[in-house]
C-alpha cells in the first residue's frame, strides 16, 4: 500500500523493486553489496567477499536485492542452513542435515532509505520465497543491542529465539550476545 509517509520520502513503492540475487546477477551488484556490507555492519558482523558469493549464487539460497533505479537500497541473503556449520548457533542446531531450514545469513537497509517499509517487504519476500521453495523453516542470527531493529521485524514476522550465545563476537561492543532464532514456515 502506497502512503503519505512512504511519498514523503521520495520513493514510491512502484520505483523500489526486489530482484533476486544469484550467479547470474553477482557480478553486476558486487560492488555496492561489497560497500554496503562495509558500511554498514560492524566488523566482527560483516561477512568476506568470497562467503557473500558463496551465499548469493548458491542455487538453493534465497537473496534478494531492493533497488530504486540502478542504486541498491539493501539487501537480504539467505542460503541452506547445511553451508554455516562453522557459525555458532548453526554448528549446534539439530535441523542441520535435514535440508529443511534456509539460513538468513545477512539483512541490511542503506541508512538513507531506513524506516520506510523496504526491510519488512525483503524479509516478507524471502519468507515466501522460501516458503514456496520448500523450505520448512527460516533461522539466524541476531545480534542483541545492535540488531535490535532486526529482532522486532523477526519476532513480528514469527521468529523465536532457540540459542542465546554470548560472547561469540568478542570485539569488545557491548553487549556481545547472540539470539540464535527458528521461525517456522506453513506448508506451501
Ligand atoms: C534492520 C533493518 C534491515 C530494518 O530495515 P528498515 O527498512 O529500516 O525496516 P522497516 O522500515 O521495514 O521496519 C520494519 C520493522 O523494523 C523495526 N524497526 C525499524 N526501525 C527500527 C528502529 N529504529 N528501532 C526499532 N525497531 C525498528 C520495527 O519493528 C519495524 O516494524 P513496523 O514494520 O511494524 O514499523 C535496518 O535497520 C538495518 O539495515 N540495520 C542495520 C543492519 C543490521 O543490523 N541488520 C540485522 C542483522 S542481520
Amino acid at each position: 500500500m502506497l502512503t503519505e509517509g512512504r511519498l514523503a520520502f521520495g520513493f514510491s513503492e512502484q520505483s523500489m523493486q526486489y530482484p533476486r540475487l544469484n550467479a547470474q546477477n553477482w557480478a553486476q551488484w558486487r560492488e555496492p553489496i561489497l560497500l554496503l556490507e562495509a558500511q554498514i555492519y560492524e566488523p566482527s558482523r560483516q561477512d568476506t567477499p568470497e562467503t557473500l558469493e558463496g551465499i548469493i549464487c548458491d542455487g538453493h539460497g534465497v537473496s534478494l536485492a531492493a533497488v530504486e533505479g540502478d542504486r541498491l537500497a539493501g539487501f537480504c541473503l539467505g542460503a541452506p542452513l547445511e553451508h554455516f556449520a562453522h557459525v555458532r548457533g548453526p554448528a549446534e542446531d539439530p535441523v542441520r542435515g535435514s535440508a529443511t531450514a534456509l539460513y538468513a545469513a545477512d539483512t541490511l537497509v542503506d541508512a538513507h532509505y531506513r524506516g520506510q517499509g523496504i526491510g519488512r517487504e525483503l524479509k516478507v519476500r524471502q519468507i515466501e520465497a522460501a516458503r514456496s521453495e520448500g523450505f520448512k523453516s527460516v533461522c539466524g542470527r541476531n545480534r542483541a543491542g545492535l540488531a535490535n531493529a532486526m529482532w522486532r521485524l523477526n519476532t513480528s514476522l514469527g521468529a523465536r529465539a532457540v540459542h542465546i550465545i554470548e560472547k561469540d563476537y568478542q570485539d569488545g561492543i557491548e553487549p556481545d550476545i547472540c539470539i540464535y532464532y527458528h521461525m517456522a514456515l506453513p506448508k506451501p
